[in-house]
């Protein structure tokens, strides 16, 4: 197929400028004015919308089970939204229980995602837990294209590792030129303070906040650029929420080091008394880390506009709040399963809230929910970017649509929004996928399948 995009504004990372783009199968083969359209089957006037590349989520969670239950989006689900909200490519983590190989998750997790995705796709891999046969197995995760591995500090007893497991972890990593993902909190500490509340009788989902404080994040961030400063190697936090952990990002910068921040919507909009809302509805907000005051959010959008935070991902995780949030952890926060849906929001809401707010210029949007993501994780210049020869991941941006967030209008599959009644500004007009339409206008016009997997090389 071949499409002709017409007096789009194209934005990139760098730049903002008018021009045409050619399509040809699923190639950006020309960008230039007054592109002709003889011969070509669709052309587009973008005469009042933006052209940006693709978003590129680095962090879903799809089809995964957790705390007890199952994410309600699987692959499918969360994809559609994904592509409705202008996300082109997911990097989602392939988790795998303790004592199973990393080959083994690995292929559950292709299983989960081939033929179902509606977008491209990537993987991560969850280092759970560690001995020789897992250092071992690490090289062919390369191999097989996964060259990222993300440790939890948190989930004690759980998915959780401990200090000399990183240090390791973190060594087998270098060697390989695969980037170490942490989830940087102090697992004893979240535990403990989980214990001493349950004891008091404080079991309400604000306390899961209470049991997780800003300086938990904050000593787990500085825990672990101390060990990637002791190997000389770059080191990315996921779902970064609080002022003390970037403080420990600053630090490192000004050190000279590589250490990389990700923030999500949720930290940089919503905030703490979410959990305090009532009829228990603030289950609906317990993620971990959990959300902060608003002082943080000041602190994160700060990061943002110095340039210490160099990616924003969603850490979409969806649960049903009747049937799975409830399902054990009404009278105890701690067994409540952490995770939000965002998927599907993202842009809309970085547009809405950090461009028109004037946070941030459109090329740092880009820059934060595409190029930044493609970049770090070795998708780029084939993602991220509109450049001839990417792939044609494109969304056709309609700045003046008007709407607002709710669980009646979302393709996450799950029964409520954590924006609900956030009103936007902006939203797809028109998605393509490597030169396929797959929305317009709010509607999904893909098929099933239509996503690829991204086999991704050593990062640095
Ligand atoms: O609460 C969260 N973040 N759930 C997903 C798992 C994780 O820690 O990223
Ligand atoms: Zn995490
Ligand atoms: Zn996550």
């Amino acid at each position: 197929m071949s499409i002709l995009i017409k007096n789009g504004q194209i934005i990139t990372a760098f730049k903002k400028y008018r021009a045409d783009i050619l399509v040809d199968g699923e190639k950006i083969v020309k960008i230039g004015q007054n592109l002709p359209s003889t011969g070509v089957e669709r052309v587009i006037d973008a005469e009042d919308k933006l052209v940006i590349p693709g978003g590129v989520d680095p962090h879903t969670h799809l089809d995964l089970p957790f705390m007890g239950t199952v994410t309600r989006d699987d692959f499918a689900s969360g994809t559609i939204a994904a592509a409705a909200g202008g996300t082109t490519t997911i990097i989602d983590f392939a988790i795998p229980a303790k004592e199973e190989p990393l080959g083994s998750a690995a292929d559950t997790w292709r299983q989960k995602a081939d033929g179902k995705v509606a977008t491209d796709y990537s993987l991560h891999m969850a280092v759970t837990w560690w001995n020789d046969a897992v250092a071992e197995e690490l090289p062919s995760m390369m191999e097989r294209g996964i060259s990222s591995f993300k440790v939890f500090l948190a989930y004690k007893g759980a998915i959780g590792i401990d200090d000399a497991q990183m240090y390791e972890i973190m060594a087998a990593a270098k060697k390989l030129g695969a980037l170490v993902m942490v989830h940087a909190e102090n697992a004893e500490l979240v535990w403990q303070l989980q214990q001493k509340l349950l004891k008091e009788g404080k079991t309400e989902p604000i306390f899961h906040a209470r049991s997780r404080p800003p300086f938990v994040e904050g000593e787990g961030t500085h825990r672990s650029i101390t060990m990637a400063r002791v190997h000389d190697m770059p080191v990315y936090f996921v779902h970064m929420s609080a002022a003390d952990a970037l403080e420990k990002v600053r630090d490192s910068f000004f050190r000279g080091e590589k250490a990389i921040a990700e923030t999500c919507p949720q930290y940089l909009l919503l905030d703490e008394s979410y959990y305090q809302r009532s009829g228990w509805q603030g289950a609906k907000w317990v993620m971990s880390p959990p959300l902060r005051s608003r002082e943080h959010c000041k602190a994160l959008w700060a990061g943002i506009k110095g340039g210490l935070i160099k990616t924003i991902g969603t850490d979409h995780c969806s649960f049903d709040f009747k049937g799975q949030k409830d399902m054990f952890g009404k009278k105890d926060f701690s067994v409540i399963p952490n995770g939000i849906p965002a998927i599907q929001d993202r842009l809309s809401l970085i547009y809405t809230y950090g461009v028109l707010a004037g946070q941030i210029d459109v090329c740092r949007w880009v820059e934060l929910c595409c190029s930044n993501p493609a970049r770090i994780f070795g998708l780029y210049p084939r993602k991220g970017i509109i450049k001839k020869g990417s792939d044609a991941d494109i969304v056709i941006w309609d700045p003046d649509w008007e709407g607002v967030l709710s669980a009646e209008t979302q393709f996450h599959k799950n029964d409520y929004n954590a924006f609900e009644g956030f009103k936007v500004k902006g939203r797809p007009h028109i998605v393509t996928l490597r030169g396929k339409v797959i929305c317009e206008q709010g509607q999904y016009t893909g098929q099933t399948g239509d996503g690829k997997f991204l086999s991704r090389g050593p990062l640095y």
